[in-house]
């Protein structure tokens, strides 16, 4: 029996941790421990309650307005003590967050072996995104194993000089996901409310642009909105930084539905019936080029170009170019045409059976 620990804390790693999770869980010879940090409280238990994930440990750690510094001491002195009552043979962790580069950090100080899911991502600027870039290359310089989510992510790290041995090309757990929640008889209030018209899905929240960048893209989405006519949906992430921008950006406009998190479900499902995007998130952008959806993404930059093969524009994150560019995506047919190429560069709804199967067969040799 070779014991395995999974550490996340947020939602998008809940998310993308989850088909894992369903892989291993029922693997005789596999012990799964699941910690969580609780980096995020609301958004993260709304998954796990979803997926009917039910951690072993539970660190509990966020609180309002958190500091990176409280954030990572804290988790790093928690996850220590979860790894010397748990003695893994092996710790997962998932991404860029300040979850995933403490447990790692842990894990290395106690010289237990770490896999690292969607490793190779880079941007190659230190603090875009912030703190990510460095997290994810700090990551990468601590792993054994690196599951690698695109062939791209894979050549980055075998540049960088990690050995090819530990380099596993898998596809993202995202498009795992995705693949079990988008139906189409799919209902909810929501949608019920815009019936069939066309409507933007928004989501930003990235700590860089709070303040007046955030301020922008606001601006560009709802003056787009009232000149077009369309509606806009944006689940509000929890940060009360970006909710106060929010809701004194937006609230008072007629055509946008603010709303809390939503389901993963209510969330991917949405995301397929909209008729264009405009985020900052990661996993958002894996999605939406996926399925295909015309996405605009407000930031300078990503760490994941195959999207921008398809179908995600970087828009930057002044309020001229994004007004223009939603206006430009909503009355040009054939930029619209051109906007809405999926790609299976992400994979193809099988990472985590390609994850379980290394682990299992080549590493532990069961
Ligand atoms: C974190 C990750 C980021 C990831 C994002 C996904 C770090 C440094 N950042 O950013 O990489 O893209 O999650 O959403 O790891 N809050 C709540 N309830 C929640 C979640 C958050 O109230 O369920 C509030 C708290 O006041 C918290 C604040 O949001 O202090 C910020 O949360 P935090 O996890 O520190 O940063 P995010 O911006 O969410
Ligand atoms: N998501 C969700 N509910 C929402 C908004 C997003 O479930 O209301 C999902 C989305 O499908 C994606 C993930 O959350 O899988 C992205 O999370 P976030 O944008 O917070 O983080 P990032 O990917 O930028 O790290």
């Amino acid at each position: 029996m070779r014991r395995v620990l999974a550490v996340f804390g947020t939602r998008p790693e809940a998310i993308k941790m989850y088909p894992i999770i369903k892989e291993l869980k029922d693997n005789r010879q596999i012990n799964l421990r699941i910690a969580v940090t609780a980096q995020h409280r609301e958004m993260l238990d709304g998954v796990l309650r979803e997926f009917s994930i039910d951690p072993d440990y539970d660190l509990s750690l966020m609180t309002e307005g958190q500091s990176l510094c409280d954030l990572t001491a804290k988790a790093l002195i928690g996850l220590r003590a979860v790894m010397d009552e748990a003695l893994p043979d092996i710790v997962l962790v998932h991404g860029d967050t300040a979850t995933a580069f403490s447990a790692a950090l842990a894990a290395f100080y106690s010289g237990i072996p770490i896999a690292h899911v969607e490793a190779g991502l880079r941007t190659y600027r230190s603090r875009d995104p912030f703190p990510e870039e460095f997290y994810r290359r700090s990551i990468s310089a601590m792993s054994d194993l690196h599951f690698a989510p695109t062939a791209g992510a894979a050549e980055a790290l075998i540049r960088e000089g990690i050995p090819r041995a530990g380099i596993h090309l898998t596809g993202n757990t995202a498009i795992d996901t995705l693949r079990l929640t988008v139906r189409s008889d799919y209902r909810s209030s929501i949608t019920e409310r815009i019936g069939d018209s066309p409507f933007l899905l928004l989501t930003l929240h990235r700590r860089e642009s709070i303040g007046e960048p955030m301020r922008a893209v606001f601006r560009a989405v709802r003056r787009a909105a009232e000149h077009s006519g369309l509606s806009v949906v944006y689940p509000m992430h929890k940060n009360p930084a970006v909710r106060r921008i929010a809701e004194c950006e937006l609230s008072s406009s007629g055509r946008i539905i603010l709303t809390e998190p939503l389901s993963v479900t209510d969330f991917h499902n949405l995301l397929a019936r909209s008729t264009l995007v405009v985020t900052d998130s990661g996993g958002v952008q894996e999605e939406a080029a996926f399925l295909g959806k015309p996405t605009l993404v407000a930031r300078h930059t990503t760490e994941r170009p195959e999207a921008l093969s398809a179908s995600c524009r970087l828009a930057g994150i002044g309020e001229k170019e994004i007004y223009r560019m939603i206006c430009t995506l909503l009355t040009d047919k054939e930029e619209y045409r051109r906007a809405s190429v999926s790609t299976d560069a992400f994979g193809r709804g099988d990472a985590a059976v390609k994850i379980a199967d290394v682990l299992v067969r080549q590493i532990f040799k069961l």
